[in-house]
């Protein structure tokens, strides 16, 4: 058995649709024969297209006493293991059949074969008689033709094989008459062929010998010690020689099967009757009805059944108290009546493995695979032993017949464990019988996973952000697969599917813990630098084989406000600056424009300019370009050592800013070379300043280098 549940995986993962059943081979052995004895060759069976492909993997199926009979795995060699005795496995029988179900799958193609292994009879067992003295007391005036019944001898094979015959050693007054009773039993009684006389010979010893028909004929042999009573006017006479009755199988203990009644018309003890079973009645019969010894009736001391016996034929005596007691003898017949009294059995030997009453079978399983063999019996004869099959439970498994009583139970459609894990089958087997009795079994089929399904991802994209200037190790999202396949099928593991970024690896950047796909930052990652990180994650089970998935995460970085505003011009020296200013210059000269940048992005990198110092007064700055102009003529003597201090702003929270010092060198001229351009402000400019037109100069032979800018009010 263990050996098939290990070939089962195999078997039902091979291509079931060309399952085919119902074959049944014959064979026969003789009993006794020595182990390893060949009984067939299965794979050389008709059945088996052998120029074809030669059968192979064969297996027992049922569990089978296997002590008895090995089955060669290749061929299907089926061999004796050990000693078939026919007596002990099938007792008085006549058709002792093994009945072995076996598999052989090759190929592709799985069959199911019913072996019926006939076991006959050899002629090993000799006949003997329970004891090996017979007594017997017969009155001195018993009329010729006097029978006596003699103990029947035994022989425990059958057919032929049993008693055939008795004979009896040559004397001068008995012979013996072999008759046979309805169940093939020889039996015999004794006759009285010569009236007897006491005074001239009280006693006879004779021998009885029991033959079989076996051949070579054995046979067996007991005393018969006859003793002449005295003479006894009447013997007692029964009302019928023989009475058959027939009996219900559930008869109860106790039940009356008749009276029996016997007269004896002389006087006194000599006409008083004891009933008894006859000296040769079997222990059994014994056991099985009594005798009221004064009444004479027979009554049921245990149970009958039909299924083990349906007939008892046995001897009852009845005797007169005289001291020279005489016997007369009744032959009672009893026929037991077949009631519907079992219940059918139902046998379920299945193809998978099973695990504390659950079988298991895996989602692989094709439609139309052998799952479990089902045999049904009833111990009941007639319509009370027919048996009908149903299965209920599921149309995924359906019943099939596969030969006689045995069925199969086969998928119809493949399985997904995903979808339905556990089948509840029942089993409900019903016997004809005219009040039908049945059987119902569970049979829980369990569908075991197989690593059918890949990891599947939450989302297909995943999108997130996280700010720069992060710290290392910071969260940055979750991954989350999900398998619907069970225990390690469904085991997930995540893994970044390393790329080059910027030169470096990926996982320089970010990191995901394996088991809880946490997705964490492993260096601080710098808006000014990436703006944006692609990744592919995998996710794996650890089924075989294994199956994964990849998804892509996008990671914006979003900016902070790290950096603060630059001043590019002008070139500042240590935060210091020197400016050339013409100490005649005009009201709204425009001085110098300050221009900055900041590496940030949006309000962040949004600038605007301010002045944060002018003692005098004199300067104003343009929030939006950072045009710094003169809110008045100088005044020469007021303006010395001028300088203010102008800073660059960014809209972040909190705003960064920078300064700057410009100290003003005043020169008495403006420069040689000015170029003056007419602009339309800014929206904001002209709230801020109330400037509608500026006219702008552009004085040729400048020098390039230089561009001044004139406002004019
Ligand atoms: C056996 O095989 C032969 C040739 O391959 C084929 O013609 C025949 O039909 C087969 N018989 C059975 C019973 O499968
Ligand atoms: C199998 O057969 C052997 C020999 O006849 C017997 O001793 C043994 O009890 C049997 N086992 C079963 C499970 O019937
Ligand atoms: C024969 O008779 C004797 C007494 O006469 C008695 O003890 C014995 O049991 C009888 N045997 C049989 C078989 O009836
Ligand atoms: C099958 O029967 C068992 C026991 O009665 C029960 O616990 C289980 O839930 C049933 N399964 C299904 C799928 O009905
Ligand atoms: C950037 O991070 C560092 C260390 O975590 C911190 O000292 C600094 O203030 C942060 N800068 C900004 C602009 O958040």
């Amino acid at each position: 058995m263990l050996n098939l549940l290990r070939f089962l995986p195999v078997l039902l993962l091979g291509v079931m649709s060309s399952l085919s059943f119902g074959e049944i081979a014959h064979y026969y052995i003789y009993e006794e024969e020595a182990p390893g004895t060949v009984i067939a060759v299965l794979s050389e069976h008709s059945m088996f297209n052998s120029t074809d492909r030669p059968a192979s993997n064969f297996h027992l199926m049922k569990q089978f006493n296997s002590s008895l009979v090995h089955i060669q795995e290749s061929d299907g060699q089926l061999s004796i293991v050990e000693r078939i005795d026919r007596e002990h496995i099938c007792k008085q029988s006549l058709n002792c059949i093994l009945a072995l179900d076996v598999v052989s799958f090759s190929k592709g193609q799985l069959k199911l074969i019913n072996v019926k292994l006939e076991v006959r009879d050899i002629n090993d067992n000799r006949p003997h008689f329970t004891s090996s003295e017979i007594h017997v007391n017969i009155s001195e005036n018993s009329p010729v033709g006097t029978r006596i019944p003699l103990q029947i001898a035994i022989d425990e094979d059958i057919g032929t094989n049993s008693i055939m015959n008795y004979e009896i050693s040559a004397n001068s007054q008995f012979s013996i008459d072999v008759q046979t009773r309805a169940d093939g039993v020889k039996y015999t009684d004794l006759v009285l062929m010569k009236e007897l006389d006491r005074e001239s010979q009280s006693a006879y010893s004779l021998e009885l010998v029991a033959m079989d028909g076996g051949s070579p004929s054995l046979s067996g042999s007991a005393v018969v010690n006859v003793r002449v009573l005295d003479f006894n006017d009447n013997s007692p006479v029964f009302e019928k020689s023989a009475v058959t009755v027939d009996i219900m199988e559930d008869a109860p203990v106790g039940y009356l099967l008749m009276d029996l009644n016997a007269a004896d018309p002389d006087e006194g003890a000599n006409g008083e009757i004891i009933y008894s079973f006859s000296p040769q009645v079997s222990p059994e019969v014994c056991q099985l009805f009594n005798i009221n010894p004064k009444s004479g009736s027979v009554i049921l001391a245990g149970k009958v059944d039909y299924e083990t016996k349906q007939t008892y034929e046995f001897d009852v005596q009845a005797q007169d108290l005289s001291s020279n007691p005489l016997t007369a003898t009744c032959k009672i017949t009893v026929h037991v009546i077949d009631v519907n009294d079992n219940a059918p059995a139902i046998t379920i030997t299945p193809l998978t493995s099973v695990n504390k009453g659950i079988a298991y079978i895996t989602e692989t399983t094709a439609k139309d695979s052998f799952v479990a063999l089902i045999s049904t019996s009833d111990r009941d004869s007639g319509p009370n032993g027919q048996v009908q099959c149903t299965l209920y439970g599921h149309q995924h498994f359906k019943l099939q017949q596969a030969y006689e009583d045995s069925f199969m139970i086969v998928t119809t459609s493949p399985l997904d464990r995903e979808r339905i894990v556990e089948y509840n089958l029942t089993l409900v087997a019903e016997d004809l019988g005219f009040s039908s009795l049945k059987t119902i079994k569970q049979y829980t089929i369990r569908v075991s996973d197989e690593n059918d399904n890949a990891p599947v991802f939450t989302k297909q994209i995943y999108e997130v952000s996280v700010l720069e200037n992060n710290s290392a190790g910071a969260y940055i999202t979750t991954v989350i697969a999900k398998d619907p396949d069970f225990g390690l099928n469904a085991k997930i593991s995540y893994r970044l599917v390393d790329a080059k970024l910027m030169g470096q690896s990926l996982t320089t950047f970010v990191a995901i813990n394996p088991e809880s796909g946490v997705l964490r930052a492993v260096r601080s990652l710098d808006y000014e630098k990436i703006k944006q990180l692609d990744l592919e994650v995998e996710a794996a089970d650890n089924g075989v084989p294994q199956l994964s998935t990849r998804t892509q995460i996008k990671i914006k970085i979003i900016d902070e406000n790290d950096n603060a505003p630059v001043i590019t011009f002008p070139l500042l020296d240590n935060g210091f600056t020197e400016i050339m200013l013409p100490i005649n210059a005009p009201q709204n000269y425009l001085v110098s424009q300050i221009t900055g940048v900041d590496n940030d992005e949006g309000l962040n990198a949004q600038l605007f300019y301010s002045i944060v110092q002018d003692t005098q007064r004199l300067f104003a700055i343009n929030r939006v370009t950072g045009e710094l102009s003169l809110t008045r003529k100088m005044d020469a003597l007021q303006v010395k050592d001028l300088s203010i201090v102008v800073a660059i702003h960014d809209r972040g929270r909190p705003s960064l800013h920078c300064n700057a010092t410009i100290k003003f060198t005043l020169t008495d001229s403006l420069p040689s070379s000015v170029e003056i351009v007419i602009m339309q402000s800014s929206a904001e400019e002209q709230q801020q300043k109330d400037l509608s037109i500026i006219f702008i100069a552009v004085l040729s032979g400048g020098c390039l280098v230089c561009r001044y800018w004139i406002l004019v009010g």
